[in-house]
């Protein structure tokens, strides 16, 4: 495969998302001083740390840099106060000075917890992104948004704050479990869903290559989810407009992660339950077709996502969605599709219908 790459076009804070197979950073770009200064600092986790951890970690100490890294624990209920805590006494402790890069290497805990830290840690040092999850290499490490959990609601401390760089290696995919793997295809089909309905399309013809894990066929999925990614994030780095849209089925699935404790479900796992229920909606709202709304349910079943949200009472539900990002002076904002391909924001929906959503999960 030849190597791909896509840019994030943020004017003066433009950046390349490079897409390849093996290498965790290409060598080209560790010449010179645009990507990574002189000191770098890896985050990741134990898992990724053991598999990818000593490679990474070689090829920039080769390029004449030096190289530390921290390990936090692995899962979601680590990305809170306490890991972003160890990560600042771990910088300062080590005296890391604002002219350091930090490199994410992992999966989207990694990428929004260290990414926050960058952010935050004496004001702001340079972070690239090196995703190994195929969720965050299709959506969180491309777009700036860092964040950690607070018990109350996801992601609700955090920072728009853009890498220099994302490199890809298509490769870490092979050592990804399966589960994980199936939970990054939510976020590759909402594309579709929000976006491009001939990509859906090529989704629902391709699902069987894609589980395999066929290496032509997850690149272009990739490729085609980061382009639409990036065309989002270019139009509204900070969500004031269109990028509300990448949130499809999240106001109800970030219910589901709270709601059942973090990490119980997979976070793609909780966007599949939510872009059902945000489909039933729209097809309550006289929008989605019949033939849509199953065509959505059989492609996500087909690739082994949960398609039956899990029952927490309506009122759970309706208290935790309470808590979403997109709630303007206390009205609640939801994603809902026209069609497969096609979505826009709304508060204007039928409490009737979001109710009779609810209730049905319990039947
Ligand atoms: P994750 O980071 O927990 O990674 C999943 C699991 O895979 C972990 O156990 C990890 O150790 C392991 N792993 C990672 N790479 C591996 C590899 N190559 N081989 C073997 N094991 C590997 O989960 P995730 O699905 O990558 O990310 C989910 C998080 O991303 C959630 O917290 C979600 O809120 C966040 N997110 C953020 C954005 C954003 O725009 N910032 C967008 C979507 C999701
Ligand atoms: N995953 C939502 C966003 O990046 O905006």
């Amino acid at each position: 495969m030849v190597r791909e790459d896509l840019t994030v076009g943020l004017g003066g804070r433009a950046y390349p998302i490079v897409i390849g197979r093996e290498e965790l950073i290409p060598r080209d770009l560790l010449e010179g001083r645009s990507f990574f200064s002189d000191r770098c600092v890896v985050i990741t986790n134990r898992t990724v740390d053991k598999i990818y951890g000593d490679r990474l970690r070689d090829a920039i100490a080769a390029s004449g840099r030096s190289v530390s890294s921290f390990v936090i624990e692995d899962g979601e209920r680590f990305k809170n106060q306490e890991t972003l805590s160890s990560i600042y006494d771990f910088l300062i402790g080590h005296r890391v000075d604002r002219s350091a890069t930090i490199v994410a290497l992992g999966g989207g805990v990694v990428g929004d917890v260290a990414g926050f830290a960058a952010a935050t840690y004496q004001r702001g040092v340079s972070l690239v992104q090196i995703p190994t999850t195929l969720l965050s290499q299709v959506d969180s490490s491309v777009g700036g948004k860092t964040a950690i959990n607070h018990p109350l609601g996801k992601n609700m401390i955090g920072a728009f704050y853009q890498p220099k760089l994302v490199v890809i290696a298509t490769e870490t995919l092979s050592t990804l479990p399966e589960r994980e793997f199936i939970a990054g295809l939510a976020e590759v089909i909402k594309y579709g869903l929000i976006m491009d309905r001939d990509f859906f399309s090529w989704l629902e013809c391709n699902s069987e290559a894609l589980l395999a894990r066929e290496p032509e066929s997850i690149a272009y999925a990739i490729r085609k989810s980061c382009s639409c990614k990036a065309d989002i994030v270019a139009k509204d780095e900070t969500e004031t407009g269109v990028r509300a849209l990448l949130n499809y089925g999240h106001t109800f699935g970030h219910a589901i992660e709270a709601g059942l404790g973090f990490g119980a479900w997979l976070h793609g796992e909780a966007v599949a339950a939510g872009m059902v229920l945000a489909t039933r909606l729209s097809s309550l709202n006289g929008d989605v077709s019949e033939d849509d709304l199953a065509r959505v349910v059989g492609l996500l079943e087909r690739v082994g996502l949960p398609v039956k949200a899990p029952g927490l009472g309506v009122d759970r539900y309706l208290d935790l969605m309470g808590y979403d990002k997109k709630v303007q002076n206390g009205k609640m904002r939801l994603v809902l599709l026209k069609e497969i391909g096609s979505a826009y924001v709304t508060s204007e929906f039928s409490s009737v219908s979001l109710n009779e959503v609810l209730v049905e999960i319990d039947h």
